[in-house]
């Protein structure tokens, strides 16, 4: 969603802000802008549209604050209040033109805000809510932008990351937090603050992640924290660990495409060091219960959002099969209002690739609330709900650009599998049967190698149904989170109106919809019910749409009479899930390319929603 960018330092601030923007494209967005302070006064570019548009704008700007400033905010807006239009993009100004802002998050009493500036004559020329925080702050201003900030935060109701400056006070960057992320690089003789690690990390690895309520104060002397009502806190300065080389396309057309062929290395990475053949278990550290705490565990509540929402499902048929421990999945945005039943011998999972995502966030806080063990598998180190758990399994997936979701889901799900393993062992799966599943998590790489070789044979199927309008996903078991995350993976990037169902469920409505032209991508390969699934393939077949099967090595003939026909290596069926979804993707990612569409950032998709 929205992205922040600050810099102060000796370099030309507008370079650095734009190819910060450049590095947060992928969180989605629809305007930006940059602001720059010199010589006493600010100067604003913005943009409905792309970054490259805005690039080429300030370059052309002859405005010498731009040319020379060394200091400035820029923002990337994924449109909430008022459409994306250039008034509506960030850095909102205050009516007199001496404040400049951005502001990621949602005030919501900015009526009532507008409103009382109104009284006071101050009129806000944007649809938007950030706005009227800007103004506020000015209205507040009596000579400390510090004083002013804080006293604005402490009327306003809502979240907030912000960066603010003002042409009183050159030299002055004040950064709060409240709900949405700030990290604060620290550079030889520069300071630069982001929503978002991949914006910096080029420049520096040294970083400050703010937590709800602090204000930092950025100045040519160095950097205080505070808390937004001005008491004193200290924060630790941790070092980033993403390479900056693997937030770049490198020799692929596409973020996407990358980050599928990285699969193999990142399930290697989340499995390194976490798979015990000898006891047949899985060593998750960060899950630190003993093995009798484990025991004491009733159920296992996963909740997430999107793609993490269907890893979350793989590992609830893992965890209720292998464990004996009844699992459930649910959407974070329905169980932090739903008032769920939790009790302390409840496990909450709250699985995120960000770690940021807005509602599961609340459904953390409000697990906690209720006495519930909680713990986290997110992807971004330092991460809210990592911090927030406090414990759980991080992915070491890297950083993953393309918004739709592809190396996370597999590092999630191999996690899932490995936490599945680890509650399995306490329980009642015996020594030689841990040993045996953990040999084929350790061969998942090599099972998503073997996918990713059939790249070309799956860009041809592709192909043939690039020009389909409606496309269903089935599968039973393990699979029927595979169907739904293949769907979601068509629908996000192709634009192709998919719908991904249980099988069983296809005749209860879909069916209805099923014509020449509707391919079913049906998913075959060896998991209990099988053949059930065929049998309604071949229903769909009979009404005539095309299908596509999916099958288990050694198990074509499970294909016979359908149109196409993907084989993924035979494994068992909650390892299938992987090499399969792999696969799903590949097709995802082709149809979507021969129609032509921008894969890496969606319309009206961002990479982390930070808002409800
Ligand atoms: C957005 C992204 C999805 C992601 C979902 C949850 O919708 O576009 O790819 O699955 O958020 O995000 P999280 O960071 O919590 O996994």
């Amino acid at each position: 969603m929205c992205g922040i960018v600050g810099y102060f330092g000796k370099r030309k601030a507008s370079d650095i802000l734009v190819d910060g923007l450049r590095r947060l494209e992928y969180r989605g967005y629809d305007s930006a802008g940059i602001a720059c302070l010199f010589d006493g006064r600010i100067d604003v570019v913005k943009n409905p549209g792309k970054i490259k548009d805005l690039r080429l704008k300030v370059d052309s700007a002859a405005s010498p604050i731009l040319k020379e400033s060394i200091q400035g905010i820029g923002h990337t807006r994924w449109a909430t209040h008022g459409p994306p239009n250039e008034v509506n993009a960030h850095p909102h100004l205050d009516a007199s033109g001496h404040f400049a802002m951005v502001h990621n998050g949602i005030i919501e009493n900015y009526k009532d805000i507008r409103s009382g500036l109104a009284k006071e004559g101050i009129e806000c020329i944007s649809d938007t809510d950030s706005e009227t925080l800007v103004q506020l702050i000015a209205f507040c201003y009596k000579g400390n932008l510090e004083d002013a900030v804080s006293e604005a935060l402490q009327r306003i109701k809502g979240t907030y990351g912000i960066v603010v400056m003002t042409d009183h006070e050159p030299g002055k960057l004040v950064v709060a937090r409240c709900g949405s992320p700030i990290v604060i690089g620290i550079g030889r003789n520069e300071t630069l603050i982001a929503s978002d690690a991949s914006a910096i990390i080029p420049h520096t690895r040294d970083a400050i992640y703010l937590e709800d309520f602090d204000m930092a104060v950025i100045t040519p002397d160095g950097m205080e924290i505070c808390s937004v009502d001005r008491a004193p806190v200290s924060r630790e300065v941790t070092a980033m660990d993403w390479d900056a080389a693997a937030a770049e396309k490198g020799e692929y057309k596409h973020f996407m495409l990358k980050e599928m062929f990285e699969q193999p290395q990142s399930i290697r990475n989340a499995i390194r060091g976490r798979l015990d053949y000898e006891m047949g278990t899985a060593v998750l550290s960060g899950l630190d219960f003993s093995a009798r705490d484990a025991a004491q565990i009733n159920r296992v509540l996963v909740v997430g959002c999107g793609t993490s929402m269907h890893a979350g499902m793989v590992g609830e048929y893992a965890i209720e099969e292998m464990a004996g421990v009844n699992a459930e999945v649910e959407q974070a945005a329905e169980f932090r209002y739903r008032n769920p039943l939790i009790t302390p011998s409840d496990l909450v999972v709250a699985i995120s690739q960000s770690g940021e995502t807005a509602d599961t966030l609340a459904a953390v806080r409000e697990a906690k609330q209720k006495g519930a063990l909680v713990a986290g598998l997110c992807n971004v180190v330092g991460s809210t709900i990592a911090r927030e758990t406090g414990r759980g399994v991080y992915l070491h997936a890297g950083p993953e650009i393309g918004v739709a979701s592809t190396k996370a889901f597999t590092c999630q799900v191999s996690v899932m599998l490995m936490m599945a393993l680890k509650l399995a062992r306490t329980r009642r799966m015996p020594g030689h049967e841990g040993t045996e599943f953990a040999r084929w998590i350790q061969r998942l790489p090599e099972l998503v190698e073997e996918v990713l070789k059939q790249n070309d044979a799956i860009k041809a199927i592709a192909q043939k149904y690039a020009k389909c309008e409606h496309a269903f996903f089935i599968g039973r078991g393990y699979l029927f989170p595979v169907a739904l995350e293949g769907a979601l993976k068509l629908k996000e990037i192709s634009y192709v109106h998919a719908e991904g169902y249980h099988a069983a469920e296809l005749k209860h409505g879909p069916i209805a919809l099923l014509q020449e032209d509707t391919p079913v991508i049906a998913l075959l390969n060896n998991v209990p019910g099988k053949e059930k699934t065929q049998g309604n393939a071949e229903e769909c077949k009979a009404r005539k749409a095309p299908v596509i099967a999916v099958v288990s090595a050694g198990d074509e003939g499970a294909a016979e009479g359908f149109d196409d026909v993907i084989v993924v290596p035979d494994c068992p069926p909650a390892i299938t899930t992987i090499p399969t979804v792999v696969a799903l993707q590949l097709l995802a990612y082709h149809i979507a390319a021969a129609r032509g569409c921008e894969i890496d950032q969606p319309r009206n998709l961002a990479k982390s929603v930070t808002v409800e």
